[in-house]
């Protein structure tokens, strides 16, 4: 499949095996990051795939950024909203700038990602945007207002976009991961995260492989048919 492809936060992570599984497909990636620029090089220089730095939340960035991918290796098909971030804390101790930038970043991105590619995609009529929800999008958790907020969000901005999509080819779906062996989970403290492994079924954390495998499934010609779903990918800790 040779398509053009963004993969938001796409050096680390989940983003990395995305952008991994992406270019496994055929296609030629573009992994945007927004702050770690030795991480990013390590990335490109194992990988060989090109990085796009600028912060999916700030929304002039993402117009110039994208149209500097457009420019460089041509109209973007797919775009894939990985990029996020947490600032956990309980309500009583969350500040107003814990919760805007977890927005600002997590649903904000979706947004400024989709105005700046979904236009062409409609007019080539053949796109997929695939956005990164998470389980604690769906069952809330403790701590995470701003998160699971943001996370329930991309939900519904999914299903909105995909009824918007359809009849151009494009498709809009939405991942919902559980917790995956990342960075982000790692912060964790070490007790609440064995409390919460020991709530997954399947009894033990995802790897980043197991959601771009999804990912990469909603991204092909076999999923044309599928749009405004949730692929619930979680060890069994929420079905829904
Ligand atoms: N349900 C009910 N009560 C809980 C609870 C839970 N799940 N977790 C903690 N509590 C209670 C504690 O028992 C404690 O009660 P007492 O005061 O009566 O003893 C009280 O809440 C305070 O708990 P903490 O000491 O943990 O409070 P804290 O302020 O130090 O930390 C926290 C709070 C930051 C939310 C911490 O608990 C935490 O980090 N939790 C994990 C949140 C989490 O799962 N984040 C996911 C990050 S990864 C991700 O988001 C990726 C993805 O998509 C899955």
């Amino acid at each position: 499949m040779s398509k053009i492809a963004v993969v938001t936060g796409g050096t680390r992570g989940i983003g990395e095996g995305i952008s991994l599984a992406l270019r496994e497909m055929g296609c030629t990636v573009v992994a945007n990051y927004a702050g770690n620029d030795e991480k990013a090089k390590a990335f490109s220089e194992r990988t060989g795939i090109k990085t796009a730095k600028f912060d999916v939340g700030d929304h002039d960035a993402v117009t110039q950024g994208c149209s500097q991918i457009a420019g460089d290796v041509g109209p973007i098909d797919i775009v894939v909203n990985n990029a996020g971030i947490t600032r956990d804390g309980v309500l009583h101790k969350m500040t107003w700038d814990d919760w805007n930038e977890v927005m600002r970043i997590n649903l904000g991105g979706c947004f400024n990602m989709a105005k700046a590619t979904f236009p062409g995609m409609r007019e080539r009529k053949w796109g997929r945007i695939v956005n990164i929800g998470s389980v604690n999008g769906q069952a809330g958790q403790y701590g995470q207002v701003n998160y699971a907020a943001a996370k329930s969000g991309i939900h519904g901005f999914t299903k909105a976009l995909a009824q918007e999509g359809a009849k151009y080819g494009v498709t809009v779906n939405a991942i919902a991961p559980g917790y995956i062996d990342t960075d982000m989970v790692a912060a964790v403290p070490e007790p609440v995260l064995e409390k919460i492994i020991a709530k997954i079924p399947v009894g033990r954390l995802g790897h980043a492989d197991e959601i771009a495998r999804g990912v990469a499934f909603c991204c092909s010609e076999d999923a044309t048919f599928v749009t405004g779903s949730t692929l619930s990918i979680n060890g069994g800790q929420h079905m829904y």
